[in-house]
């Protein structure tokens, strides 16, 4: 394949949403940052230099970086933050995914404004399995009033929350139905009678969103860098981290359509200022149709539609794209996935719940972050920095979907605890959602895979009821898996990339209350299934 070479620059820089001029950080001065392409088989090399005031770190959410952890990313996970004034040299090879990907910042909530497609076409000469004219991106984002760094930075000291954001927005533009946004909404040109290939990424950092657009039929044909066998629906369903390619047709009257968002966020009510739009605009003369057209999106709190959207994706199967599910399952892990508080430390005032602090975790662990990235411990053998008896099981069983109210009965922990897995053992992840203190939905997101979500359902997980819904002929290979709220979903994938991989909720205020764990895959028998040397550039770590 080829090789691309770009370089991102990270700066602060004035934009104006809302009437309101404001400074972000930023990759090339634009929001969101740039696109990243390639072909399949292809390699990105990107110099990330930050001109930033803080330390950052890039990740290339979905692509697989086999036997290479070193330039995944996350912070503290496989490398420490790239410091103000240094840069970072990533490879990315882009061998196995196909479709739409995106990179994103991987430390703090830098993300919200310092993200970017990664659009990965066909190999030269193989042809998209379905037929398009051109194609358009979407990303959909938030946009956030105040000083976003100052609030996260605030919020870790004193365990309460970050204030949630101002706006969503469609291609860094909150739309029609937002304060002085008029102007500036996003509009898509496009010919009539043609067919788009929308590729859809969700930057939002809290919510899941309904999508939609007035009037024209959404045909579903990819998904997190893979293909799906294609279905027509109305709306799409999707959470912080997930991709989703679209086909639409402009196959209605020539006019301009809104394209709307709406939250599916179980607690809020929705209302006109909780909805990002923007405008399907047909090119030619025509006396301009009044909109809004016909659009209506699930409600935000409408569990049926999101659950019966989940039911749509399957796999697109043919000698091209063969399904590999994981049959032989050598390694079974059953998590609950909670939010909670936790005590206050002495001396300390909190914010957060009664006084408390925030917390969120998996089998009762909240992800602690080390100073030198775990990578780096593993692969120097340091001692002291991590452990390895993560817990397979919740330390107890109860009926985790009931009405448990608080988490007095399920204590929590903080600390920095990996899970092994050895080379080549086949997968299968439970996440059990749970009540503890009060239900919500998790995307939760795997580095360095695609694994294929076999099932999921409402309440607790059981052997007898829940084992024969699995769909193991056609299920989806993703990257990202919508926990429903209350409910449990699970995988399975095969361990083949040795390395240090991150496990996280992709809720970015769930992930930093320690909703996350890592993987260690231990290398394979050959130099081509172990995990490289450390390439000489790793950041250094702070005091190391
Ligand atoms: Cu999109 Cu660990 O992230
Ligand atoms: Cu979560």
């Amino acid at each position: 394949g080829d090789v691309h070479t770009y370089t991102l620059v990270l700066q602060e820089t004035q934009f104006e949403r809302l009437c309101e001029n404001k400074s972000i950080l930023v990759a090339n001065g634009s929001f969101p940052g740039p696109t990243v392409w390639a072909h399949q088989g292809d390699t990105v090399v990107v110099t990330v230099v930050n001109n930033g005031n803080y330390g950052v770190t890039i990740h290339w959410h979905g692509a697989r970086q086999m036997c290479n952890p070193w330039h995944d990313g996350p912070e503290y996970v496989t490398q420490c933050p790239i410091q103000p004034k240094q840069n970072f040299t990533q490879t990315v090879v882009l061998d196995r995914e196909e479709g739409t990907l995106w990179w994103h910042a991987h430390s703090d909530w830098a993300r919200a404004s310092v993200h970017g497609a990664l659009i990965i076409y066909p190999k030269p000469g193989n042809e998209h399995p379905y037929k398009h004219d051109a194609e358009r991106t979407i990303i959909l984002g938030e946009w956030y009033e105040k000083n976003l760094t100052e609030m996260v930075i605030n919020a870790t000291r004193t365990g309460g929350d970050v204030d949630t954001s101002v706006a969503y927005t469609i291609n860094g533009q909150p739309g029609d139905f937002y304060h002085c946004s008029k102007e500036s909404t996003y509009r898509m040109t496009v010919d009539p009678n043609k067919t788009y290939l929308l590729r859809i990424i969700s930057a939002i950092m809290n919510e899941e969103m309904f999508f939609g657009i007035a009037d024209h039929a959404l045909t579903l044909v990819g998904m997190d860098g893979a293909y799906l066998d294609q279905v027509t629906t109305s709306y799409i369903m999707i959470a912080p981290g997930q991709t989703m390619d679209v086909l639409v047709m402009t196959d209605q009257e020539p006019g301009r359509y809104y394209m709307l968002g709406s939250p599916f966020a179980d607690t809020q009510a929705p209302s006109d200022t909780t909805t990002p739009s923007a405008i399907l605009h047909y090119n030619g003369g025509y006396e301009p149709r009044k909109y809004p057209n016909s659009i209506t999106l699930p409600g935000s709190t409408d569990r049926d539609s999101a659950e019966s959207f989940m039911r749509l994706l399957k796999s697109l199967a043919d000698d091209k794209h063969p399904i590999k599910v994981p049959l032989n399952i050598t390694k079974r892990l059953y998590l609950t996935v909670s939010v909670n508080n936790v005590e206050c430390a002495e001396g300390d005032t909190c914010e957060g719940p009664n006084g408390n602090r925030h917390s969120a975790s998996l089998n009762n662990i909240s992800w602690t972050a080390p100073n030198i990235d775990i990578l780096q411990a593993y692969y120097r053998k340091l001692p002291g920095i991590y452990y390895t008896d993560f817990p397979d099981q919740p330390p107890r069983y109860f009926n985790f979907t009931g009405d448990v109210g608080d988490n007095v009965t399920y204590p929590v922990v903080g600390r920095t605890v990996v899970e092994p897995i050895e080379y080549g053992s086949e997968v299968e992840i439970t996440f059990q959602g749970t009540n503890i203190p009060a239900a919500e939905n998790h995307p939760m997101h795997l580095h360095g895979y695609s694994f294929y979500l076999i099932g999921f359902g409402r309440g607790n997980f059981s052997p007898n009821t829940s084992i024969p819904t699995y769909n193991l002929p056609r299920p989806p290979k993703i990257n990202t898996v919508a926990i429903p709220k209350n409910g449990w979903a699970t995988i399975r994938f095969k361990a083949d990339n040795p390395g240090v991989w991150f496990m996280h909720c992709h809720l970015e205020r769930h992930a930093g209350w320690g909703m996350a764990m890592a993987f260690i895959v231990s290398n394979g028998p050959t130099k081509e299934t172990s995990m490289r040397d450390m390439p000489p550039g790793m950041p250094p770590c702070p005091g190391s």
